[in-house]
């Protein structure tokens, strides 16, 4: 058995705020939106080998089958593009243990290459820099960058140019995930044939940015805000009367994640959370997850 060397821990992110533009002419879509990086994590364990070897484990709410373990994996991806990014290979071992749901809208496979790149560079002491590390990041995907920044920061671009942001937190989650995930890129095509209309440019997350900053819950509450939610209600109604469930239930807003279908609702406490998380439970949500943000991005752990 391999004996790993260091660990790196990667947070799950929601969008607290996600506005989308008209789709540009590269197919993606202009953004302005507000990551926070919340307590949920996967860990990536590495140690040096004689050729890239993959294993993962999984939390019991998560199907290990829909993990590709090819190279689709955005692991793999993440070796690959640093053996390019130093002109040597790194043959390494990687053990994942994972909690983030999967197509969850999450960025559960983001914080994962986020991890991959840092452990890598930190296992081979390689020394790449702060603005090379996230120009790797935004190859691999738009949310990888803000993983590696983890907190809670503006991302605008395609999402992949993060800037860190005030943020009077903490503030306390839950997020119910769905066994069956949705493809990010189909919400995306539903979001463009529901909002044929949507303007060029996004809109706006100043007042959200403004609520985070004044430490204010029922402020932040009001002002989140997600695009995709629509289309990801349309796509999947239940969402919809999970969303009312757990404001009935005490949160103060339940939102689709990003691209859902994870649902995540802002609680006015730790004992709110715990409360609105019993009640969600109780009422047949098998999986049910507390968290709380911002909370650092990708880092060291042992
Ligand atoms: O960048 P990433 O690989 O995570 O994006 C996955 C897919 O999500 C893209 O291929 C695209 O269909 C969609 N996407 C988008 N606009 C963005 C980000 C992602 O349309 N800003």
């Amino acid at each position: 058995m391999v004996t790993h060397d260091l660990t790196v821990r990667a947070p799950a992110k929601i969008n607290l705020h996600l506005g989308v533009g008209r789709v540009r002419d590269d197919g993606f879509h202009p953004l302005d939106t507000v990551y926070q990086a919340i307590s949920i994590y996967d860990d990536l364990a590495i140690a040096e080998a004689a050729s890239v070897q993959l294993s993962m484990r999984v939390a019991d709410y998560i199907d290990l089958a829909g993990l590709p373990d090819d190279d689709d994996n955005l692991i793999r991806k993440a070796v690959a593009a640093m053996e390019r990014h130093h002109g040597r290979e790194l043959p390494v071992d990687l053990v994942l243990d994972k909690s983030i749901p999967l197509a969850g809208g999450m960025a559960g496979g983001s914080a994962d290459a986020a991890a991959a790149l840092l452990a890598v560079d930190r296992l081979h002491d390689l020394q790449t820099s702060d603005d090379d590390l996230l120009a790797l990041a935004a190859g691999l995907g738009s949310d990888v960058p803000f993983s590696l920044v983890g907190g809670t920061a503006r991302g605008v671009g395609r999402g992949e140019l993060v800037s860190p942001v005030d943020d009077a937190g903490p503030w306390w989650w839950v997020a119910v995930p769905s066994t069956d995930g949705l493809s990010t890129p189909a919400v995306y095509r539903h979001f463009d044939a529901m909002r044929p209309d949507a303007p060029e440019v996004p809109a706006s997350a100043d007042l959200l940015l403004e609520a985070l900053a004044t430490g204010e819950v029922v402020r932040v509450a009001r002002a989140l805000h997600n695009d995709l939610q629509e289309p990801a209600i349309d796509l999947r109604p239940e969402l919809g009367d999970l969303i009312e469930l757990g404001e009935a239930e005490g949160a103060l807003r339940g939102i689709v994640s990003g691209s859902g279908p994870t649902v995540v609702f802002l609680c006015d406490s730790a004992d709110g959370a715990h409360a609105t998380g019993t009640g969600l439970a109780a009422a047949g949500h098998p999986v049910v997850l507390t968290a709380t943000g911002p909370v650092a991005g990708v880092h060291v752990v042992s």
